[in-house]
C-alpha cells in the first residue's frame, strides 16, 4: 500500500470537506445494506409467488443485469463525481447547467415517502421479532395467525409505536454521522444478516418440502410469463436495488476516489441478488412442507402463511420452531434497518449539506416527518381504510408513487444525463478512475445507459400507464 493510499485510509473528508468511507469494503457493504431489505426478503419471495417462480427470477435477474446495474453506476458516478450532495453532485456533472441541479430534491422528496411507508412494514417486522422473542406464535393455529395480523395491522396505535421505534433507531445510526454510524451499522448488520439468513436456508433444505421448493424456484415454466410478470419483474428490479430515486447517489458522494464503481455496481447486485434467492430458499421449502400451503399468499406471506408454516414445520420440536422464528424476524428487521438508514439518509444529507443543519438535527427533522407521515400510512390498514386519493390509501398511494413513478422517472432523467448530456470523456473518467483502472466494460456500460435502459424503461412505463 502507498503512503498515499494509507493517508486516504486514515482520512474521514474528502476535497469537499464532507466525510468519506473509510474503507472500500464500507462503501459496498453501506451500499449492499440499502439494496439488501424488505425487497428482498419480503417482496421478492411475494413476487416470486405471485408470478409462477423460476421464470420470473430469470426475467428479474435479466432486468437487474441490463438495467438495474447501469443505473446503479450510473448513480455512483453521479455522486462521487460530486462528492457532496446530490444537488451538488447534478450541478457539478453537468458543468454549471443549474435545470440538473433540481434532480438534488429527487432524493430529498422520494427519502421521505418511501421511508414513511417501509417504516410501517418494518415496524411490523420488530412487532414479530419481539412476539417470536416472547414464544408468541407456539400453539397458535392459521386462523388465529390470519385474525392476529388483522387485528395488529389495523390497530391505531400499536403499529405506529413500532415504526416510531424503527425510525428512531435509524436517526440514531444517521445523526452518528458517514464512518461511524452508516458504515459501523452496515460492517456490523451485513455480516450478521448474512450468517443469519445462511443458518436458515440449511435448516430449510432439511425439510420435507425442500425439493418442491428447489423446483419451484429454479426450474422455469415461461407458459406463465405474461406482460406483466415482466413489468413486476422490472419493479422489483428498481425496488431491490434501491435505483431511480439518488439513494445510492447520496451514498456514492461520501465514496473514495480508489473505488472502482462498476465492480462495486456489480458486487452489490450480486449480493443483493444472491440475499434473495438465499430468502426464496428459506421459504419455499419450509412453505411447501406442509400440505395445502400455497406460495402465492401476496404480501401476508411473510405475516401470516410464514409464523405458522415454522409453528406447524418444526411442531415436535419446539425450541427449533422458536428459533428459526426468531432469527428469521430479526433478520427481516436487520434488513429492514439497514435499508431505512439510506432512506433516511436521503433527505438529512440534503438538509445537512446544502441548509447547514447539523446532522443530528437534520436527521431528527426527517425522523419527525416520517413518523408522522408513516403514521398515515399505518392507519391506511385500519380506521382511515376509506381514504383514499385516485382509489388508493396513504400506504398504497406513497408506493405508487416511489415504485412506479419516481423510480421509473428518476432512472429514465438519470441514463439521459449521463448518456447524452454530460461530456463522455467526464463519465469516462469518473468511470475509470481518470483511466487508472480496466476499461473494457466501459463500452458496454455506455451501450446499456444509452440505448437499453431508457428504451426499456419507456415501454414498460407506457405500457403500464396505458393499462
Ligand atoms: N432496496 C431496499 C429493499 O430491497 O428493501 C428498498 C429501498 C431502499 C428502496 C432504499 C429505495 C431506497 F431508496
Amino acid at each position: 500500500m502507498t503512503n498515499n493510499t494509507k493517508l486516504h485510509e486514515i482520512m474521514s473528508v474528502n476535497n469537499n470537506g464532507s466525510s468519506v468511507f473509510a474503507s472500500k469494503v464500507g462503501a459496498i457493504l453501506a451500499a449492499a445494506g440499502s439494496a439488501v431489505g424488505l425487497g428482498n426478503i419480503w417482496r421478492f419471495p411475494t413476487e416470486t409467488g405471485a408470478n409462477g417462480g423460476a421464470a420470473f427470477i430469470l426475467i428479474y435477474i435479466f432486468f437487474m443485469a441490463v438495467i438495474g446495474v447501469p443505473i446503479m453506476v450510473t448513480e455512483f458516478a453521479i455522486g462521487r463525481h460530486g462528492g457532496k450532495d446530490v444537488m451538488h453532485s447534478f450541478f457539478k456533472m453537468s458543468d454549471g447547467k443549474t435545470g440538473w441541479k433540481w434532480m438534488g430534491l429527487l432524493p430529498v422528496v422520494a427519502g421521505f415517502l418511501v421511508l414513511s411507508y417501509y417504516a410501517v412494514v418494518a415496524g411490523w417486522t420488530l412487532y414479530y421479532a419481539a412476539v417470536a422473542c416472547e414464544n408468541g406464535f407456539a400453539g397458535k393455529t392459521s386462523a388465529d395467525f390470519a385474525a392476529d395480523f388483522a387485528a395488529f395491522s389495523s390497530n391505531p396505535v400499536d403499529p405506529i409505536l413500532w415504526l416510531a421505534v424503527i425510525i428512531i433507531l435509524t436517526v440514531g445510526v444517521v445523526a452518528l454521522g458517514v464512518q461511524k454510524g452508516i458504515e459501523r451499522g452496515a460492517k456490523i448488520m451485513m455480516p450478521l444478516l448474512f450468517i443469519f439468513v445462511a443458518i436458515l436456508v440449511i435448516c430449510s433444505l432439511t425439510l420435507p418440502g425442500a425439493s418442491k421448493g428447489l423446483e419451484f424456484l429454479f426450474k422455469p415454466d415461461f407458459s406463465q410469463v405474461t406482460g406483466a410478470t415482466a413489468l413486476s419483474a422490472m419493479g422489483q428490479a428498481f425496488f431491490s436495488l434501491s435505483v431511480g430515486i439518488c439513494c445510492l447517489c447520496t451514498y456514492a458522494c461520501y465514496f473514495r476516489k480508489d473505488v472502482n464503481l462498476i465492480q462495486d455496481g456489480v458486487q452489490v447486485a450480486t449480493i443483493d441478488t444472491l440475499v434473495a434467492l438465499m430468502a426464496g430458499l428459506v421459504i419455499f421449502p419450509a412453505v411447501y412442507s406442509i400440505p395445502g400451503m400455497e406460495p402465492n399468499a401476496g404480501p401476508s406471506l411473510v405475516f401470516i402463511t410464514l409464523p405458522n408454516v415454522f409453528q406447524q414445520v418444526f411442531g415436535d420440536v419446539p425450541f427449533l420452531a422458536y428459533s428459526f422464528s426468531l432469527v428469521f424476524y430479526l433478520l427481516l428487521v436487520m434488513a429492514a434497518l439497514t435499508s431505512s438508514i439510506s432512506m433516511l439518509e436521503m433527505a438529512a444529507a440534503y438538509f445537512h449539506e446544502e441548509l447547514r443543519i447539523s446532522r443530528p438535527v437534520s436527521a431528527v427533522l426527517v425522523g419527525s416527518v416520517c413518523v408522522v407521515l408513516g403514521g398515515i400510512c399505518s392507519l391506511s390498514f385500519g380506521v382511515w381504510s376509506d381514504v383514499t386519493l385516485f382509489g388508493l390509501g396513504a400506504f398504497d398511494l406513497f408506493d405508487f408513487l416511489v415504485a412506479k413513478l419516481l423510480m421509473p422517472l428518476g432512472s429514465l432523467a438519470m441514463c439521459i444525463f449521463v448518456g447524452w448530456v454530460v461530456d463522455e470523456k467526464k463519465v469516462r473518467d469518473e468511470l475509470t478512475n481518470g483511466g487508472t483502472i480496466n476499461a473494457k466494460v466501459y463500452p458496454v456500460y455506455l451501450f446499456l445507459v444509452r440505448y437499453v435502459a431508457p428504451i426499456g424503461i419507456v415501454l414498460i412505463f407506457v405500457n403500464e400507464l396505458s393499462k
